[in-house]
């Protein structure tokens, strides 16, 4: 290629780049002390404040400019000069972003002029009356980083000197950089983790504003990367320094950019360079020594007790899928076993992910320790644990306990886990609230208004699920949805010529056949719309669209789809026993099945329902959800089915889809019905009588019925109001089916068919609640334990036992293994009551 076209290319190469990156709203670049502004390598302007651009934000205050007499050459014009405070002064700074994190970044670069050495300047900052720095002092280029969510419309950074002998300390400050971060940087949610010295704990502060200081940041078997190669200019040190035995780890790098496209992390969590180097296990000459972990020791300030840590992720050290397992420890507690990235990360190698802890360091400790090693759950030949990034950041008001937003009211932020970074525990956790409110409403009275215990509801909340993968269900691109077109002719030989004998379904897009596809014979359902006709064609392309880029174990899957010769074909994983619908009435060759195994299955479905919703940023709303539409596959795990009607959620500021009704007779939302208007919600109703329906064996509607039975959510409605939902159970299952169950289960299907949306639960609700109810029937101990956590703050879980797959409540994390979907009654009977800390 000759050196002209390189260069061109390169050069768009790099605005196409840069045309990507972000772009803060509020973004300050200040050059203290300086009448110019100066240009970083990065291409930042940082306006002089002693400009027209820049002294706008500083106040009254005394200062002054000082400049650098003896620059050492190859320091940056930046440090050159500096601001000098002889009294508390202050910059003010404009928020247009208000209630988002914003990034401040204040450099110290103290030099000797004729009246100051800056090395012996002595100051505090503070940020809106929110101490950052006390007594500072620095004697030689430093950094300081906070994050903090500012939620008036002025920032004030105040810069105090703190008094020399007599009165006559200076604080100073060399630059000053204010900008937003993406919205999504830290994600308020419930359930991240705690990391106590002795176990884990629920972190349950809620973090909006809590004020963080960067301590490390670390690229994992990588180089140091300047701003010049960080999307929010920051600045990453290789892990080396920090490797408690250097033997143990070995790099790995790859060369081919992240995939961030469905993954937990963008670009602006950690830029492309960490997660495209990592430390893997250094397994020496391939023996079978697994046994140990790689370990990095972070120095940390003994007085400073609470630090987040974000952990980066990458899976570049695989060649498949599904091979990966490994253990994360901190301080030497699991904080999160088996580590799947392959679920975490959508199902695809080389995925980005994060997740948050926050970290309570011993008493006078001055480390934060981090390991990660083997798990049980990877084969013996594939052990191996990775990790690409470490970010470490001090909880600043931690002790003063006073945010950014809101001074004096003391609310916490909970630094969220990402993008569904949802963990082990958090499932744990939740269920254990689930519990305690269980206990709690059973004491006397505490008159608590009806809205207070809806508010409960939602409390059980399971968010979190990745804000990041977008779904648009536009039309494919010119080359179609790549890698499933299967051609016409493998189909025609699949199903022998579309063969009558192997239809397993019609309905009213067309006719299902069962197939074994011949390229890797597996079993497969062919659903054929009508030759010719393209009735069905939007509801072709919204499947295809929706499950070509969504896998989930409780959806089922599109192994394919052909669109050739006027002919709308989809091809799905088979489905071995049918709809649950048949499981439940109308079939006489089925066994009806236990109650424990419904709930199972009732669980599945609203697994693979709750990914739908919150799954990705706008979420998916089915609106056709009825018991046909839930399959079973040989194991009888749920999987949900039929998207053809389903549409992408409302955008975050609207609270609605508005659309044509569409849904089935009897699982119809009629808040849906009435105002044309489509939320999650009414997926939400129309699950709720699939529960009944589950519950009382018998259709949504039933026209032979007397009038009053007829339709199964207004009949089922009046019996669980009158609290005799018993009278009407499925008599399979009566004698089996415990009370507490029972109740749970009667309560749940009830809030589902809530007349207004806005007064049901959420699907991650729902899910909770199920679960609990399975708890019930499947396990009465632990109310013999009397886990009395009145305060529902200080039960303390050990995690999860071995084999028991990592479960976030976004993004649903079941092993492939095929083992018991419900995992929570071994995790319950680890219950232990934790007295003080
Ligand atoms: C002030 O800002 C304007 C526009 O933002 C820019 O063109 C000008 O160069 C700046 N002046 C200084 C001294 O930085
Ligand atoms: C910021 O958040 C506070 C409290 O949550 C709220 O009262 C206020 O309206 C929000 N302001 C903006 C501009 O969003
Ligand atoms: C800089 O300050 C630290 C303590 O803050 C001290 O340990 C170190 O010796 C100082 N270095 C120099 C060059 O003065
Ligand atoms: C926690 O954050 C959520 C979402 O931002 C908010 O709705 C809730 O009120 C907060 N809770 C507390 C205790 O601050
Ligand atoms: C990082 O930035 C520096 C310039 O500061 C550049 O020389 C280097 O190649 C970059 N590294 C990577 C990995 O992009
Ligand atoms: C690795 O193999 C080499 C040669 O095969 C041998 O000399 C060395 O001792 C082995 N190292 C370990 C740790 O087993
Ligand atoms: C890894 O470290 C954890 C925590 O210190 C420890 O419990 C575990 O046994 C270690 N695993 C191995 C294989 O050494």
């Amino acid at each position: 290629m000759d050196a002209k076209l390189l260069h061109y290319l390169s050069v768009h190469f790099s605005i196409l780049i840069l045309s990507n990156a972000f772009t803060p709203q509020d973004n300050y670049l200040i050059n203290c002390g300086s009448a110019t502004s100066a240009t970083l390598v990065d291409n930042r302007h940082f306006a002089g404040d002693s400009s027209e651009n820049g002294s706008s934000h500083l106040s009254e205050g005394k200062s002054l400019s000082l400049t650098n007499q003896n620059p050492s050459p190859n320091s940056p014009l930046l440090y050159s000069t500096a601001r000098v405070f002889t009294s508390p002064s202050t910059y003010t700074f404009n928020i247009k972003n208000i209630n988002w994190t914003h990034l401040l970044r204040l450099h110290f670069a103290p030099f000797k002029s004729l009246n100051y050495d800056l090395s012996h300047g002595k100051l505090s900052v503070s940020a809106n009356g929110v101490s950052l720095l006390t007594n500072f002092v620095a004697n030689s280029t430093v950094l300081k980083e906070f994050f903090f969510t500012v939620d008036e419309e002025d920032l004030e950074i105040l810069f105090t000197p703190v008094g020399g002998g007599s009165g006559s300390g200076f604080a100073y400050v060399n630059a000053i950089e204010l900008f937003s971060v993406p919205k999504d940087f830290f994600v308020d949610s419930a359930g991240i983790a705690l990391i106590n010295p002795d176990g884990i704990q629920e972190f349950k502060r809620n973090i909006t504003s809590h004020v963080l200081e960067t301590v490390h940041r670390i690229n994992v078997g990588g180089p140091k990367l300047t701003p010049f190669n960080d999307t929010l200019w920051r600045t990453w040190i290789p892990d080396e320094d920090f490797l408690v035995l250097k033997t143990a780890a070995k790099v790995a790098t790859t060369n081919d950019p992240p995939n961030y496209e469905l993954g937990g992390a963008t670009r602006e969590t950690a830029p492309d360079n960490v997660y495209m180097t990592a430390q893997q296990m250094n397994v020496v000459n391939d023996s079978l020594i697994f046994h140990f972990n790689i370990t990095w020791d972070f120095p940390v300030g003994a007085d400073d007790p609470m630090h987040l840590v974000r952990l980066h992720f990458s899976d570049i050290v695989s060649i498949a899928l599904n091979t990966l397992y490994f253990n994360v420890y901190i301080n030497g507690v699991t904080a999160y076993k088996d580590v799947d990235l392959s679920v975490l990360a959508f199902h695809q190698l080389a995925s980005p992910y994060y997740i948050d802890f926050v970290v309570r360091n011993a008493k006078d400790s001055d480390i934060v320790r981090i390991s990660v090693g083997p798990s049980d759950l990877s084969s013996t030949l594939r052990k191996n644990a990775i990790l690409n990034g470490v970010e470490i950041m001090r909880m600043v008001d931690f002790i003063s306990s006073s945010p950014l937003k809101s001074r004096g009211k003391s609310t916490w932020i909970v630094v969220g886990s990402v993008v569904g970074g949802f963990f082990a525990i958090s499932f744990v956790f939740l269920a254990i609230l689930a519990l305690l409110k269980c206990k709690k409403k059973k004491r006397p009275k505490k008159t608590k208004p009806r809205r207070a215990e809806s508010a409960g509801w939602t409390s059980l909340r399971a968010y979190g699920a990745s804000s990041h993968a977008t779904i648009s269900l536009a039309s494919p691109g010119p080359y179609g949805y790549s890698g499933l077109k299967i051609p016409f002719t493998d189909l025609q030989s699949a199903t022998n010529n579309f063969d009558k004998n192997l239809v397993i379904g019609s309905g009213g897009f067309g006719t299902v056949y069962k197939a074994i596809l011949e390229s890797n014979s597996i079993k497969v359902a062919v659903k054929r719309g009508m030759p010719g006709s393209r009735q069905g064609l939007p509801e072709f392309h919204t499947e295809i669209a929706v499950l070509s880029r969504i896998r989930h174990r409780h959806l089922v899957s599109l192994v394919g789809y052909c669109e050739e010769q006027s002919e709308m074909i989809l091809v799905y994983e088979y489905m071995e026993k049918g709809p649950l619908r048949s499981h439940l009435y109308g079939s006489d060759s089925l066994q009806p099945l236990p109650w424990k195994q419904r709930l199972e299955i009732c669980i599945g479905a609203a697994r693979g329902l709750h990914y739908l919703h919150t799954g990705s940023a706008q979420g998916i709303i089915h609106r056709d959800i009825k018991s046909t539409n839930i399959l079973l596959d040989e194991n009888y795990v749920a999987k949900v089915a039929d998207f053809g009607l389903s549409k992408s959620g409302p955008c975050l500021n609207e609270t609605h889809v508005s659309t044509g009704v569409k849904g089935s007779f009897g699982y119809l939302d009629p808040e849906y019905f009435r105002r044309q208007q489509l939320t999650d919600k009414s997926d939400v109703y129309s699950f709720g009588v699939v529960l009944f329906e589950v519950l009382c064996a018998r259709p949504a509607v039933d026209p032979l019925l007397n009038r009053e039975e007829v339709n199964l959510a207004e009949w089922a409605m009046e019996w669980q109001k009158k609290g005799l939902i018993e009278k009407i159970v499925d008599p399979f299952i009566v004698d089996e089916i415990k009370p507490s169950s029972l109740k749970k289960f009667g309560e749940t299907a009830e809030k589902c068919l809530a007349e207004y949306g806005v007064d049901r639960p959420t699907m991650g609700d729902v899910l909770w609640n199920l679960e609990y109810a399975y708890q019930l029937q499947t396990n009465e101990r632990k109310r013999e334990h009397g886990i009395d956590a009145d305060d529902g703050s200080e039960a303390a879980v050990t995690p999860p036992p071995m084999g028991v797959p990592a479960r976030r409540g976004g993004v649903d994390a079941d092993s492939d293994d095929g083992t018991s979907d419900i995992s929570s009654s071994r995790v319950f009977s680890q219950l232990i009551t934790n007295e003080g800390r």
